[in-house]
């Protein structure tokens, strides 16, 4: 009787012993799992850490806050300097004339003029080419902070270098 008791306890606690391992080897699978995802996603997050935009425009300038809102949307820190003399901020970074356009901004140290798609200062950021710049220039109807209903004109965003020289960058809309 006594013995028979024993054998029923001691399958018991076999049983309870084989969940408990089951249990710890599900937990263990899932932590490992789940540090496994949050390691794989970490460097991404970092990929997407964008440097600040800071931005000279002039305080009345409607459009130039239209276009930092695009930049904000898109995931850059802003720092606004709203400056009377826009002209002087311009002059400072060397800016040909013929690519001006309202505000300027500064991103890594490169210029970016004017209503310049994020998607395009992203990819300069990315591709780090040996320029100075980018600019949309003048202020082109459909750009980033120049909406105006549906009306998109076509424009292109051009690199500038320091020596002058001046290439196509991208095109709107993309041909
Ligand atoms: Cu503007
Ligand atoms: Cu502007």
């Amino acid at each position: 009787m006594l013995l028979k008791q024993l054998i029923h306890w001691q399958k018991w606690l076999r049983f309870i012993g084989i969940r408990v391992a089951v249990r710890v080897f599900l937990t263990i699978c899932l932590t490992t799992g789940m540090l496994c995802i949050l390691g794989s996603t970490a460097p991404m997050s970092n990929a997407l850490t964008l440097p600040d935009a800071t931005v000279y425009r002039s305080p009345d300038c409607s459009c130039c806050s239209g276009w930092i809102d695009h930049l904000k949307a898109k995931g850059f820190e802003i720092k606004d300097f709203p400056i009377p003399d826009i002209q002087a901020v311009k002059q400072r970074y060397n800016l040909p004339d013929n690519l001006s356009s309202c505000h300027t901004a500064i991103v890594n140290g490169y210029v970016i003029e004017g209503h310049v798609p994020a998607d395009d200062i992203k990819r300069l950021l990315q591709e780090k080419p040996n320029v100075a710049g980018l600019s949309v220039p003048q202020m082109p109807v459909g750009t980033p902070g120049m909406e105006m209903g549906n009306q998109k004109d076509p424009f292109t965003v051009f690199s500038f270098d320091d020596k002058g020289s001046v290439a196509v960058f991208n095109r709107y809309p993309s041909s």
